[in-house]
């Protein structure tokens, strides 16, 4: 039996780890097998990627940065993604190569025909099946981030990057939910926690429902 792959993406801020949180403990509760993960860092090499890409320490440039997010993903896919679809379970996965289209391509503005070669190379065959995009507008995901930080949450590299840098990474989620409206699912990330995961389970349960049955 062969799983199901969806992703979790959007701007920072946008409360997709939340909403990743609620809909594994609502599929667990179904007797579904799920796999939560996340990128980048989701592996014993990733780990050690992520600290390179996001403390701060060193500032890649945007070409480094695309093939650090690509060499995460490599393992990630290898390591984490393959075998929990191969064994059937649902993989929940928050951020992944839509998350590069958006953050390297838009807000670094590299070469798009080259990114989407490194992408599909970097993916080893495996796209999501289900992507949920939580839109928010930039201006409340960087009062949250804001409330965050302020709250002592750290923060990390990328989050600080101005405002023009969260809108062209959110333009590029409202092109893509446009362009594959069979994949990409928009979610009104706007409302309240509850009323977010009620639209997300409407979308997962007939995703799930349709490869799992
Ligand atoms: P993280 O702390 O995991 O933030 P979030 O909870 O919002 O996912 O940081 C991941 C950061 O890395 C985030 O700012 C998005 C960025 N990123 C890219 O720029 N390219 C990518 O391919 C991926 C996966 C993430």
């Amino acid at each position: 039996m062969s799983g199901y792959f969806i992703t979790f993406e959007g701007i920072d801020g946008c409360g997709k780890t939340t909403q990743r949180k609620l809909t594994a403990t609502w599929l667990r509760e179904q007797d579904i097998d799920v796999l939560e993960t996340f990128e980048p860092g989701d592996t014993a090499l990733g780990a050690k990627i992520r600290n390179l890409l996001l403390s701060g320490e060193h500032v890649p440039v945007p070409e480094t940065e695309l093939l650090l997010f690509l060499a995460d993903r490599t393992q990630h896919v290898r390591e984490v993604i393959q075998p929990a679809l191969q064994r059937g379970a649902v993989v929940l996965c928050d951020r992944f190569s839509d998350s590069t289209r958006a953050y390297q391509l838009a807000g670094r503005a590299l070469n798009a025909d080259v990114l989407e070669h490194l992408l599909k190379t970097a993916e080893l065959g495996f796209s999501p099946q289900l992507t949920l995009w939580f839109d928010l507008p930039v201006r409340d995901a960087l009062l949250r981030m804001r409330g965050r930080s302020a709250g002592g949450e750290a923060t990390n590299r990328l989050d600080e990057e101005q405002q023009s840098f969260h809108q062209s990474v959110s333009d590029a989620f409202v092109a893509m939910n446009a362009s594959e409206p069979e994949r990409f699912s928009r979610i009104d990330a706007a409302a309240g926690v509850e009323s977010v995961q009620r639209q997300v389970r409407e979308i997962v349960h007939v995703a799930v429902q349709d490869i799992l049955a």
